[in-house]
């Protein structure tokens, strides 16, 4: 098959794409002081961050499982010494290594929390301001009054499974009628688990990106409805970036600091890249110069990179390249990168490199071995970073290129987990036989390790 329309991807990248060969790619446009600000009125990652705080009584009244936070959605930062022995041996230059731990965020198990959470809350905000007489004190949200307004309207979500846990179960827990549409790849436990809180979930045959279409079609047509759009959601970005605040204070707390002699160095986990985008624009915004982001892709659906690499507006699909999107990450089975977020990664993401699946289970095993975590294979995808910034030709490239090749002793860096606390225990134990049938067969265990 032709692919004509690959923009200006370099021909080895784009053969390494299309042969499904795990791969660096250090972004050519990458600046280390970025001064892009996303557009329209969704205000600051301080204000998000501050919006959460402000609701944090009202979130613990409503979910038990926030009681002993008061009602914060906040995830540990916990250090990873035998993890970081486990996926680099012996290497003295790895510096710190952090997990930060958003697979345990509550009541949605996934970093999914914090950009729906936050988007359901400003649109509750919104609609108690709409619907008060100006001057009046805004009932709190929990209140008979603020609920029989939610009760008037519908919030919709398109989602491969974790965004629609969390805007599913906080919209209902408000008051909203709350749908969710979701993809053909989603897990049966997802589903089963948001109707059984009463929450109506669509499932829809195709990929993620036709459930999201489906949802907002649907709720376009509905007067009282509401679509949180994962693909263009500046409130979801937001809600994402006020997590920049959470690690700062943790890196403080744990004697990190983070300037010119320790260098930040942070994984995240892509699928349409709403939640490392916001998380990357945040950390921009809190740490500068001074904090290099990477995210992970599946080797079947790097989105991100296809769009940045082809170093043009158009939209480009890793369809468009000839991937067919199918990958065991759930949550990052996504083809086409969000179009609000691409632009704002232009010059402010460091790079991108994908993953095979094999690499997802047997690093989620790893995690567990060495840690006692659980994790979803999706969550795993950034761990391989350091290896491929440490080892790789790439990498190194990318180290010296910026001045950053002396400090690695000093540095840290943030393995950032994105889901896997609410996963059902039989669907650990399989994704642990997986693993564990994948390290014997391979007797280094090594996929995609670079070098
Ligand atoms: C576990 C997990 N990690 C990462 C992501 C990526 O988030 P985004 O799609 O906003 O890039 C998702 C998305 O659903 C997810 O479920």
């Amino acid at each position: 098959m032709n692919h004509s329309n690959t923009g200006s991807i370099p021909g080895k990248l784009l053969q390494a794409l299309q042969e499904r060969t795990p791969t660096l790619w250090c972004n050519p446009h990458y600046q280390l002081t970025s001064a892009v600000v996303l557009p329209g009125d969704a205000g600051s990652p301080a204000q998000a961050h501050d919006r959460l705080a402000r609701h944090a009584e009202v979130l613990s009244r409503l979910f038990s499982e926030l009681a002993s936070s008061h009602g914060q959605v906040s995830s540990p930062l916990l250090p990873v010494p035998q993890l970081r022995e486990a996926l680099l041996p012996g290497a003295a230059d790895a510096g710190n290594w952090f997990v930060k731990a958003d697979h345990d965020l509550p009541v949605a198990g996934s970093v999914k929390a914090r950009g729906g959470f936050h988007e359901v809350l400003s649109l509750a905000e919104r609609l108690l301001q709409e619907h008060s007489a100006p001057g009046v004190p805004l009932p709190e949200l929990d209140s008979q009054q603020a609920r029989a307004i939610f009760a008037r309207y519908t919030v919709a979500v398109g989602s491969t499974g974790n965004l629609g846990l969390s805007i599913g179960q906080i919209a209902k827990a408000l008051g909203f009628h709350a749908v969710v549409h979701m993809s053909a790849d989603a897990k049966q436990w997802k589903k089963d688990r948001l109707r059984a809180r009463g929450i109506e979930v669509i499932e829809h045959s195709g990929d993620y990106a036709k459930a999201v279409q489906a949802g907002r079609e649907q709720a376009e047509q509905d007067p009282c409805g509401y679509f949180v759009d994962d693909e263009n959601s500046a409130a979801l970005f937001m809600g994402y970036a006020a997590s920049a605040r959470e690690l700062a204070g943790q890196l403080a707390q744990a004697g990190r600091p983070v300037d010119a002699q320790h260098p930040l160095f942070v994984y995240l986990p892509c699928g349409v890249g709403g939640a490392p985008g916001g998380i990357t624009y945040g950390l921009k915004h809190q740490f500068g110069e001074h904090v290099h982001c990477f995210f992970a892709e599946p080797v079947a659906s790097p989105c991100m990179l296809v769009q940045l690499a082809s170093g043009q507006d158009a939209l480009l699909s890793v369809y468009d390249i000839g991937l067919d999107n199918r990958t065991e990450a759930d949550g990052l089975a996504v083809g086409l990168a969000s179009p609000l977020v691409a632009p704002l990664m232009r010059d402010m993401l460091a790079g991108v490199f994908t993953v095979a699946d094999e690499r997802l289970f047997v690093d989620a095993l790893r995690f567990h071995q060495t840690e006692g975590a659980l994790i979803e294979p999706s969550a795993a995808a950034g761990f391989n970073g350091p290896n491929w910034l440490l080892r790789s030709e790439g990498g190194q490239a990318f180290l010296a290129g910026h001045g950053l090749d002396h400090s690695l002793p000093q540095a840290t860096h943030v393995l950032w987990s994105t889901g896997g606390s609410l996963v059902p225990a039989t669907e650990h134990q399989h994704f642990q036989e997986q693993g564990r049938a994948l390290l014997q067969a391979s007797a280094n265990g090594s996929w995609g390790v670079p070098g």
